[in-house]
């Protein structure tokens, strides 16, 4: 049902807009090429072959200036992607665009020369067309020669075709010139080109001939930093191309059928792709300051009263104190040039410009700002010097973070470890002390000269501390160390009475339990009278026990 109605609705539009069209179109045949003596007025254009482009004169209405231009058919953005005279407009509708007899394609108003679009080509032969492509090209009917042409001279648009580099041999230099403001197509303060930084090529963005923000080296059919041109969720998928042979090297895009592509420095020094409802933009901060690190934007020795994270942030309002406003009266200065200048200068606390985009305003001063809630005020820019942003600000955060709340978790951290630790410890002393309780209560260990039946004595068993133990045997060296027995490892050791011993550490692992350690001592001992070695007693640490012989 949607798509039905959508589809009436369409078709409505469609007879609608046909119909009017039919009634506005000139019954004379449609313009596609002009010869010497030929002139289009304001309410003629000259048509491209196809018909996908168009020249003629428009008007900007904030400044009611005059330019000829080329733009899609159609296109409802009307974005205009060349102008043949930014520099020149005219002030009224009355200008013509023609050829004069020596082939100099110009533009005149009240019989005068206004601007010259070519150099005088000095042939009588010389015919202008706008070719498919959306090129101007004035040729040499008779030698079928191109003598001029408009992608030659791009202004601050490129599109499909068209080149962005240069070419040694001839020592052209394709670049784009943003425009002053959003209003006058006059070059502003930024440059588009394609530049070999480091042997990789790049798009570089000038401001006033310093480099500003660079794309990243190309690679993988694309520059890093315009990877949003062709991706999967940008309606157009442009398709972008690097050319580069011996003396010749450039950028050029495509784009599929139907869209209207365009990539514009836009007069921010930002590159804006798309069309339409969507414009992709390559530069996302408004300005680039010089500490970034990301976004292209090239880094710069900060002026030393500015620091990393000040920045300028557009407010509507007033500052209180008006007596420090100083204002620049340069019509060819714009946005950019104003930010670079109250930037560089430590007194500026915000800047605009006039209402057509040039000229700059400067505010100095303690920069006390009156916002107005209502945003009816003219908007300024107004440094924002965000203090807790600040890089050794945030040092110093993190230093107290550190203080205020590892170190108590360290400190509390040791205590629980200490307590744990003693408590044990206190466990293994009272379950050795229990261990040695359990032996002494055997047979052997209460009768201290315990007669043998042959009469001879038996020895008593002594329990012999870790330490003493270790002290015996240096430390259970391997030196010391005589041989592995089944039950685990036996060492040499001597007592401090220079008595020689032998330690038997009995391995953990064995699975001996208490019965069977206190039965193995005590039977050790009732039988070592036909033994060589006689067992002395027995040392118990932790969960390991030994023999002393
Ligand atoms: C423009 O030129 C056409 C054809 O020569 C003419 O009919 C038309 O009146 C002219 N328009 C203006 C505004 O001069
Ligand atoms: C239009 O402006 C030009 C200068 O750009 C001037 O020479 C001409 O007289 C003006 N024409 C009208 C009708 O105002
Ligand atoms: C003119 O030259 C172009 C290529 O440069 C060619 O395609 C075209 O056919 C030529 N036209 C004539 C009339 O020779
Ligand atoms: C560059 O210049 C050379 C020499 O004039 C020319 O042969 C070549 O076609 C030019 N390349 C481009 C892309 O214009
Ligand atoms: C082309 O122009 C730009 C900007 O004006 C400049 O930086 C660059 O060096 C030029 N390239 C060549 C090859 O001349
Ligand atoms: C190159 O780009 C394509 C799509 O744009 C992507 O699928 C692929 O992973 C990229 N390759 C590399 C090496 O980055
Ligand atoms: C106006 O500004 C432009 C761009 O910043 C500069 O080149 C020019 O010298 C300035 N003119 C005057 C008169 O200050
Ligand atoms: C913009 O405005 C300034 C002053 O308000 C003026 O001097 C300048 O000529 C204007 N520029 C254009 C292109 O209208």
């Amino acid at each position: 049902m949607k798509s039905l109605a959508n589809s009436i609705f369409i078709l409505i539009l469609t007879l609608l807009f046909s119909h009017t069209r039919i009634i506005n179109l000139p019954s004379v045949a449609a313009i596609t090429s002009m010869k010497p003596g030929d002139e289009l007025n304001h309410s003629q254009v000259l048509d491209s072959e196809g018909g996908k482009f168009k020249l003629g004169f428009f008007s900007i209405s904030q400044t009611n200036n005059y330019y000829l231009g080329i733009w899609y058919a159609g296109d409802p953005q009307d974005k205009k992607l060349w102008i043949a005279n930014p520099n020149t407009p005219l002030l009224n509708n009355s200008g013509l665009l023609t050829i004069d007899t020596t082939g100099t394609l110009k533009i005149t108003s009240g019989g005068k020369t206004v601007v010259n679009i070519t150099p005088p080509l000095l042939t009588r032969s010389s015919i202008a067309r706008l070719q498919g492509s959306g090129i101007l090209v004035l040729q040499d009917e008779t030698q079928n020669r191109t003598l001029w042409q408009s992608f030659d001279h791009p202004t601050d648009t490129l599109f499909p075709g068209m080149k962005l580099g240069y070419n040694l041999t001839t020592k052209q230099n394709w670049t784009l010139t943003s425009w002053l403001s959003s209003y006058i197509p006059a070059s502003g303060a930024f440059t588009l080109s394609l530049e070999s930084i480091q042997g990789a090529f790049q798009l570089v963005i000038r401001r006033r001939g310093e480099v500003y923000w660079i794309s990243g080296a190309w690679r993988n059919q694309s520059f890093p930093l315009l990877t949003a041109l062709h991706d999967s969720s940008n309606r157009y998928q442009y398709n972008l191309n690097l050319v580069s042979e011996k003396d010749d090297v450039f950028f050029q895009f495509d784009a599929p059928d139907g869209s209207f592509p365009s990539l514009e420095l836009n007069f921010n020094g930002a590159i804006v792709g798309g069309g339409e409802d969507s414009r992709v933009y390559a530069l996302y901060n408004e300005f680039c300051y010089g500490y970034e690190s990301h976004d292209g934007c090239v880094s710069n020795q900060l002026p030393e009263c500015r620091k990393d994270g000040d920045k300028f942030k557009q407010k509507s309002g007033d500052f209180i104190d008006r007596s420090t406003t100083n204002s620049y009266d340069n019509a060819s200065t714009s946005l950019g040039d104003c930010m670079k200048r109250c930037w560089e200068h430590c007194s500026c606390v915000g800047f605009t410009t006039t209402s057509n985009g040039t000229g700059c305003i400067i505010w100095n001063g303690n920069g006390e700002f009156q916002v107005d809630e209502s945003g009816n005020t003219v908007k300024k820019y107004v440094l924002v010097s965000s203090k807790s942003s600040n890089g050794k600000q945030k040092k110093w955060i993190w230093i107290v973070i550190v203080v205020a709340i590892v170190v108590p978790m360290l400190i509390s951290g040791f205590i629980c470890y200490s307590i744990v630790r003693r408590r044990k410890l206190q466990a293994e002393k009272r379950r050795e002390e229990e261990y040695i309780r359990e032996l002494t209560a055997s047979d052997s260990f209460n009768d201290t000269n315990m007669k043998e039946k042959d009469g001879r004595e038996v020895q008593d068993l002594k329990i012999f501390s870790f330490g003493f133990a270790l002290a015996a045997t240096s430390n259970f060296s391997s030196e010391n160390k005589l041989g592995e027995g089944g039950f685990g490892p036996v060492y040499k050791g001597k007592f401090p009475d220079g008595r020689e011993v032998a330690v038997k550490r009995l391995s953990r692992t064995s699975g001996q339990g208490l019965v069977e350690f206190k039965n193995e001592l005590i039977l050790i001992a009732k039988v070592q009278h036909t033994n060589l070695v006689r067992v002395l007693g027995c040392c118990i640490h932790e969960d390991e026990k030994m023999l002393i012989y």
